[in-house]
């Protein structure tokens, strides 16, 4: 018998391919979200390799589209594609004038989707997703896990960004191993995912204040889950997308090689930026450092990053491992 869950799956196929026909079909597609693509130099294939789309202005197209294939209102809803307000029975789209970034599971089905609005200047969510529904757990999935998990595990490591347009400029020069956590900060599930290809992450994320959060939560995470991390921000105002569409391939690989750091090198360049002479905020600043040090799960490990941190601040082992056992009560 069919499940609900089996419709769900069937009508995100349905708007997947519908998507990308007004995309490529339809005349409103054309001008105004194939344009946008290509204002962004995409190219083709890569829009047809991430199955790029759009969704038209009109208020209900997509939803008069399913209920004319016999998809009923109440599995529209419980989709999060259409909603139905008491006084419009015709049903109103979710997402209506934006471009599509459909989101695949491990697997390749379509679970949800992003849609990105065209001008920057409206005053509305740049990105509107999906909503949790009974097959789309935000943070279950890994955006461009599928297309990049080859690469992934052929190059034993991946590279974590933050947004879809990163995931796919960096894929259209050539380096196909990386996936995005969407906006979420990166949860337990999603690096159990990339677990399953490779133990070693190199962060990538916006150099702005947001970029840096996120990176610090995000090491703490990945440690806990045994990961290896290597950190780099993009200079202020570049994120991978703009990168690496400024730079070639080589260039952006060997960046990346070159200018990736352990995470406490990392964590002290940027707590150690305003840090000046003052001993009680250098103090914090390693107290913090010592904290992503607690979380990395293997003795060993952990022993060699604390001797890396005694040599970085001239500080005694011992008064190191001190204040480790204290941050490891606190923490576990
Ligand atoms: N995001 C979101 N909702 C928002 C803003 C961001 O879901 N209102 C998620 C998206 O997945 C987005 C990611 O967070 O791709 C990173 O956000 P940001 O850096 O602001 O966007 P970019 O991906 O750089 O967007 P673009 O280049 O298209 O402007
Ligand atoms: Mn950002
Ligand atoms: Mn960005
Ligand atoms: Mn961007
Ligand atoms: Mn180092």
């Amino acid at each position: 018998a069919q499940t609900e869950k089996d419709l769900l799956y069937k009508i995100h196929e349905v708007a997947n391919t519908y998507f990308q026909e007004i995309l490529w079909d339809n005349k409103e597609g054309r001008s105004i979200g194939l344009s946008y693509f290509k204002e962004r130099e995409l190219k083709d294939d890569i829009i047809n390799k991430f199955q790029l789309g759009y969704s038209p202005e009109q208020k209900n197209a997509f939803t008069a589209y399913a209920l004319e294939k016999g998809y009923t209102k109440e599995i529209l809803e419980k989709s999060g594609l259409s909603i139905f307000p008491e006084n419009t029975p015709a049903g109103v789209d979710r997402f209506r004038e934006r471009v599509i970034f459909p989101i695949h599971s491990f697997s390749g089905r379509v679970l949800g989707f992003g849609a990105r609005i065209l001008k920057s200047n409206v005053k509305t969510a740049k990105y509107l997703n999906s909503p949790e529904t009974e097959i789309y757990h935000k943070s279950n999935v890994l955006y461009g896990l599928n297309q990049s998990k080859q690469a992934i595990s052929r190059k034993n490591g991946c590279l974590l960004v933050e947004g879809y347009m990163d995931v796919i400029s960096l894929h259209m020069s050539g380096i196909e191993n990386v996936v995005a956590s969407s906006g979420t900060s990166l949860t337990t599930e999603q690096i159990k995912l990339i677990k399953r290809l490779t133990e070693n992450v190199t962060i990538l994320f916006d150099g702005d204040n947001a970029g840096i959060k996120a990176s610090f939560r995000s090491i703490d995470m990945l440690l806990t889950e045994g990961m290896n991390i290597r950190v780099l921000l993009f200079p202020d105002g570049d994120d991978p997308d703009s990168f690496a569409r400024k730079h070639p391939q080589e260039y952006v690989e060997k960046y990346i090689e070159n200018e990736a750091m352990d995470f406490i090198d990392f964590k002290a360049e940027i707590l150690l930026r305003d840090v000046g002479n003052d001993p009680i905020k250098k103090a914090e600043a390693i107290r913090d450092i010592v904290k992503s040090v607690s979380f990395v799960q293997n003795a060993l490990k952990r022993e060699v990053y604390l001797k890396e941190v005694s040599n970085k601040f001239g500080l005694s082992e011992q008064s190191l491992f001190n204040e480790l056992d204290v941050q490891k009560q606190i923490t576990q």
